[in-house]
């Protein structure tokens, strides 16, 4: 168990059982036979601001910096707000003469690590953004093939969110390359081993092939294709430790791209991509530099990518993977703490990262863009809300950035999808703008019906409970729902929801919760049940019964009296 759960679980004084039965529920899912991504942050769902839902392409570095300002005049980072986070449109078009990324040189001139400062020096964290492509979804730089630089430039830049987009794509190729042989050699020095196709243990579809073109050997190993096949080599001997030059020597026959990945003495994994072959010659060669022990090495080589989900799922866990190197590394470089990049999946839901998400990063999107219209905030509400087994404290659902105070949305639509992202353990990443909450003279619009809205501790303590439990929902009609979520302390929260235009009468029964297999609330005659919107309290012994306008919800905090 790493340190920063079981300090989790001590500091909140939780049942480690439980928790690592809900764990354990989360880590079953080993895409690519990976582990859940655990960086220690996110142990309650993230909550800051990111600039898209309102300013889209039009940032610069004074407005983030503004909202930073206005965040802390209107006290948001006592609230739990951590991250101000930059979306699309920092960066320039232009890497540095260094490969790395750089902030837009004319709207954000100063530089992406004194506007990180600046940010901290209001008291917030700074997230950042590009793409899983070639190109961010406003076609500017992004990290796909630059994983490592570029998350070494967040991590030097004191960054400490992520989120990575999925525009301008490239999948992984199923395809794997067929191998004629492998040869090692020290690096810096000449070719010393060959491992001929034949001296391979083949597995599942891998097959020795005849080829008269691959003089003098003739033969290759094909069938590593889709996971359907592996090829070992063992027994690799070399005389000490170090950085080896491997080379495949690959049969070019495929006039499609190409790729697999070398598992060195079942520990490290390295990629390989072969283009798709337009040259005349039948033999082709592709290096990596690997890492060998001193005496028996072994080779297990295959493509694991079956799928466009296998090939998501991989590309997000490598991307995590280099942005746990990179804090590392700096922390070591500086000597100073730590700063764990919180990694925000943004694939769409398109490949069902809710199976995969938790092995790659902190929280993953699970549908398409939100608007700020009451259609997409059910929408995706529905899409999110039968994912309840997927969400849990260090990875979470993540049904886009807030809307409210966006748009046309009513007081009442504002209120119902703030209190269901808080139901969802959704990340509240606030999208309007926050510099609206502060007057002219510098103090606080405490009037202002957003603020009201996004600073309810009642409704954001609905939200970070330690337990970390998406609501499920108990109850439906296809107008109107129940969702009910477990709170600590043997709490529940309970939200009636009124998806349609007109009024409707919702109801539940809290005796029936105490028999809900996920719900741990006593028996009792008497409960009390606090209204989080009305700011009342009341006793109930059972029903529940209210009369909900359009669009709105009810939001209820329920315990066992005495
Ligand atoms: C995609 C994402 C959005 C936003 C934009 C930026 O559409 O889903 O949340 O980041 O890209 O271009």
């Amino acid at each position: 168990m790493k340190e920063s759960f079981k300090k989790f679980i001590r500091q909140n004084n939780l049942c480690p059982v439980c928790h690592m039965k809900k764990l354990m529920a989360a880590t079953k899912v080993h895409v690519n036979g990976a582990d859940r991504f655990d960086n220690g942050v996110a142990l309650t769902p993230p909550m800051g601001w990111a600039s898209w839902n309102l300013f889209r392409n039009h940032i610069n570095e004074d407005i983030i910096k503004d909202i930073a300002k206005a965040m802390k005049a209107a006290h948001l980072d006592e609230l739990g707000y951590q991250y101000v986070n930059v979306d699309d449109c920092w960066m320039s078009s232009l890497r540095d003469e260094n490969g790395r990324l750089q902030g837009d040189l004319a709207t954000f001139p100063s530089g992406i690590k004194a506007l990180v400062e600046a940010v901290n020096s209001y008291g917030f964290k700074m997230g950042i953004y590009t793409s899983n492509g070639t190109l961010t979804c406003e076609d500017l730089p992004s990290s796909l093939y630059h994983e490592r630089i570029d998350a070494e430039t967040f991590a030097e830049w004191g960054v400490e969110y992520f989120k990575y987009d999925f525009c301008h794509n490239e999948p992984i190729p199923t395809l794997a390359p067929e191998i004629e042989k492998v040869l090692i050699a020290k690096k810096g020095e000449k070719e010393t081993i060959t491992l001929l196709s034949e001296q391979a243990e083949l597995r599942g579809d891998a097959i020795l092939l005849e080829d008269e073109n691959l003089s003098p050997t003739g033969k290759y190993i094909s069938g590593l294709s889709n996971g359907a096949g592996t090829a070992i080599f063992y027994d690799v001997d070399v005389p000490e430790e170090g950085e080896y030059t491997l080379t495949l020597g690959i049969r070019k026959a495929v006039r499609k791209d190409k790729y697999c990945e070398i598992i060195v003495n079942g520990v490290n994994t390295y990629a390989l991509r072969a283009p798709a072959t337009k040259g005349p010659s039948r033999q082709g060669r592709n290096q990596t530099s690997v890492y060998l022990k001193k005496g028996k090495n072994s080779f297990l080589i295959h493509n694991p990518i079956g799928s466009r989900m296998d090939s998501a799922a991989r590309q997000y866990q490598n991307m995590g993977k280099e942005l746990m190197r990179a804090t590392k590394k700096v922390a070591l470089e500086t000597g100073k703490p730590e700063k764990p990049i919180c990694f925000s999946i943004c694939e769409w839901g398109l490949n069902r990262p809710w199976k995969w998400g938790a092995t790659a990063g902190n929280l993953w999107r699970t549908t398409p863009d939100i608007l700020p219209k009451w259609s997409s905030i059910i929408g995706i509400y529905e899409a999110t809300v039968r994912l309840y087994n997927y969400a849990g404290p260090g990875n979470w659902n993540d049904p886009d950035m807030l809307e409210v105070g966006n748009g046309n949305l009513t007081d009442n639509e504002n209120i119902a999808h703030f209190s269901l992202w808080c139901m969802l353990a959704a990340p509240l990443i606030l999208g309007n703008d926050i510099r609206k909450f502060i007057k002219e003279d510098g103090s606080v619009d405490y009037n202002n019906k957003v603020l009201k809205i996004i600073s309810n501790q009642k409704a954001i303590a609905i939200n970070q409970d330690k337990l970390g439990i998406q609501c499920r929902r108990i109850k439906t009609n296809g107008f109107t729902d129940v969702l009910v979520k477990p709170l600590e302390n043997k709490e529940v929260a309970v939200c009636l929801l009124n998806k349609t235009n007109s009024s409707k009468d919702v109801s539940f029964s809290i005796k029936e919760l105490t028999n809900l297999g996920f719900v741990d609330l006593p028996v009792s005659e008497r409960y009390t049940v606090y209204d989080i919107w009305e700011n009342t309290t009341f006793v109930a012994g059972d029903n529940i019964s209210e009369n909900l306008g359009g669009h709105s919800v009810k939001l209820y905090r329920i315990k066992a009296m005495g």
